[in-house]
């Protein structure tokens, strides 16, 4: 078994995620496609919110103003529905690289849940994320399934501002996709990852044969360019940017939950 990283690959830098793979149909049909690839999304949203609300009722914070980074359409199965709905008294402030993302989470959002929501459109991996209208400091910062878009050139510093942007006694709050650093047990959680896929479609919706899909989802999922690390690599940096307390607190497969306080 090969127990360490391809170095060759580690060598060169990772321009970070390719924004415009979320549009169009990525957007419009979001909430279906993530229930296909995203097993057990509901219960690691559900656990973020729980967690923002057990820091709300330890340090007595009763409308906690939230940054929601990679916010996402604002649809049923996204992170700033899943504040709204379950944090009472929250003001989330969703920002997006995608201007597709942004339009659809305030048409979503602010008809439902008014001036707890606005959204903004901004990319993470750019000096300039931190626009006026989101340059404040938060309770917390949270964010799901987004933050492995990061390039490796920006989350060091970008973790910084993070830590910069919350509050005293808040914490960051984050669901991210990272992958083990032993090549085997990394394609290991990969075919899981594909197997489940596979899974949820109806058979005459997928081709009979496995290999064929698992080759058309990797063709998709190169276009998203992830870029993958492994768990310690993201404690580090958190620890790092300054974060008094770090630790995964749920992990499934790929995804974990990490809880930054500060
Ligand atoms: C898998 S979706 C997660 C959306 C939402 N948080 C949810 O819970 O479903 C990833 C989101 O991250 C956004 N994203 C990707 N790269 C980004 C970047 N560089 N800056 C800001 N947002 C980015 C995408 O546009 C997309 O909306």
């Amino acid at each position: 078994m090969e127990n360490q990283p391809n170095l060759s690959k580690q060598q060169t830098s990772h321009s970070g995620g390719d924004t415009r793979f979320w549009q169009d149909e990525r957007v419009q049909r979001y909430d279906y496609q993530q229930s296909i690839i995203s097993e057990k999304k509901g219960e690691a949203l559900t656990n973020l919110t729980r967690i923002v609300n057990y820091f709300c009722k330890l340090g007595s914070i009763t409308s906690p103003k939230i940054l929601d980074i990679g916010c996402g359409p604002g649809t049923p199965t996204t992170s700033s529905t899943y504040i709204l709905e379950n944090v009472p008294g929250s003001a989330v402030v969703g920002v997006d690289s995608s201007e597709q993302m942004i339009e659809a989470a305030k048409s979503n959002l602010i008809p439902k849940y008014g001036q707890r929501f606005s959204g903004f459109v901004s990319d993470f991996n750019t000096d300039m994320f931190w626009i006026p209208e989101i340059d404040d400091k938060y309770d917390f910062i949270v964010s799901s399934g987004a933050l492995h878009y990061l390039s490796d050139k920006r989350r060091d510093p970008f973790l910084k501002q993070v830590f910069n942007h919350i509050k005293d006694g808040g914490a960051l709050v984050c669901n991210l996709g990272n992958r083990s650093q032993v090549t085997d047990i990394a394609e290991m959680e990969h075919v899981f990852r594909v197997e489940f896929a596979y899974d949820q479609l109806e058979e005459e919706k997928r081709p009979q044969d496995f290999q064929k899909f698992k080759e058309s989802f990797e063709e998709t999922d190169a276009k998203a360019n992830i870029n993958w690390h492994n768990y310690d690599t993201w404690l580090n940096t958190m620890r790092h940017a300054g974060f008094k307390g770090v630790d995964i607190v749920w992990h499934f497969w790929i995804r974990s939950i990490f809880v930054a306080v500060k």
